[in-house]
């Protein structure tokens, strides 16, 4: 008499991972056209498909004026496509919402308030006041590392504390998803080195939805579960990239180094063909 065996020891079955969440946010078919002044519409995106899983965290990287922040925007409730959609959660994003939090690259910091009085104003924002809120802010501030310059003001601060004081700002409304525009693109290499392993160190901790807008190849690679390159005129996804490699990650590690070199061809970054010796002469 034969029997029919499970595959799997029974116990087992406990270990199936479980049917993958929908994605967190869907981008689809989208494209955006602007008006140019001379009346006709100039098609800036073009047919993107994106999906954004829940913790994922995914830079967009390309040229600049190919579209990244016009992304970016839809998928933050900035703009609304032409064609296409965008939904979050299977709910169609019509605009800015509390749940999502954008961080840009000049900080956005109330030059009157103090580090303090600017994560305080996030939350006030959202109906958070008193002692409890000032002991969440100042919280937030100890996990950056700025609780000793709570009482300052921005122009006090080198421009990596204050994207700092952004970063907790941000943080400290606990979003959903965090949206990050360039946000170390105006920071020395140390500062930025720095700030890229704060800000992971926090994504491991809260696993938010990240997306983070960049022109930096090494920092997409460094930080990202994917890197989707985008192309120019129309602005459209050429290529996605996973980075398979576990965290933290060694900025020598040659299989980064690797996906360096695929993305610089791809970009037509490697070489020296843009150094091309012009037609007119020198
Ligand atoms: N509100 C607008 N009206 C008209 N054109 C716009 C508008 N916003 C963006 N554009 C155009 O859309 C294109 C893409 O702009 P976007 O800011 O998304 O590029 P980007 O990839 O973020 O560039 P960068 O890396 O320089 O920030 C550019 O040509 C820009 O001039
Ligand atoms: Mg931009």
């Amino acid at each position: 008499m034969s029997t029919t065996r499970s595959p799997l020891p029974v116990d087992a079955a406990s270990s199936i991972e479980p049917l993958a969440p929908p994605p967190r946010i869907a981008v689809r078919g989208a494209g955006v056209s602007f008006r140019a002044p001379s009346g006709e519409d100039r098609p800036v995106l073009s047919a993107v498909n994106l999906q954004v899983g829940p913790g994922e965290l995914v830079s967009l990287l390309g040229p600049s004026g190919c579209g990244k922040t016009t992304l970016m925007n839809l998928m933050a409730g900035f703009l609304r496509p032409t064609v296409g959609s965008v939904a979050i959660d299977g709910v169609p994003v019509t605009g800015p919402d509390p749940r999502r939090v954008v961080i840009f690259q000049d900080y956005g910091l109330f030059p009157w308030r103090t580090v303090l009085g600017n994560v305080l104003f996030a939350l006030e924002s959202r109906g958070e006041r008193g002692t409890a809120a000032r002991a969440k802010a100042l919280h937030y501030l100890q996990l950056v590392g700025l609780a000793e310059a709570a009482d300052q003001h921005p122009h006090q601060l080198s421009g990596g504390m204050k994207q700092r004081v952004a970063i907790a700002r941000a943080l400290a409304v606990r979003p959903e998803v965090l949206f990050m525009d360039e946000p170390f693109g105006a920071l020395d290499t140390f500062t930025r080195f720095h700030l890229q392993d704060l800000l992971l160190e926090l994504w491991e901790r809260t696993r938010l939805t990240t997306v983070l807008v960049t022109h930096d190849v090494d920092e997409a690679l460094y930080l990202s579960d994917r890197v989707v390159v985008l192309g120019e005129n129309p602005g459209r996804i050429v290529e996605t990239i996973d980075v398979a490699l576990p965290r933290p990650r060694d900025r020598r590690d040659p299989v980064l180094h690797a996906l360096r070199d695929r993305l610089l061809e791809h970009l037509r970054l490697a070489g020296r063909w843009h150094l091309r010796t012009p037609e007119y002469e020198i």
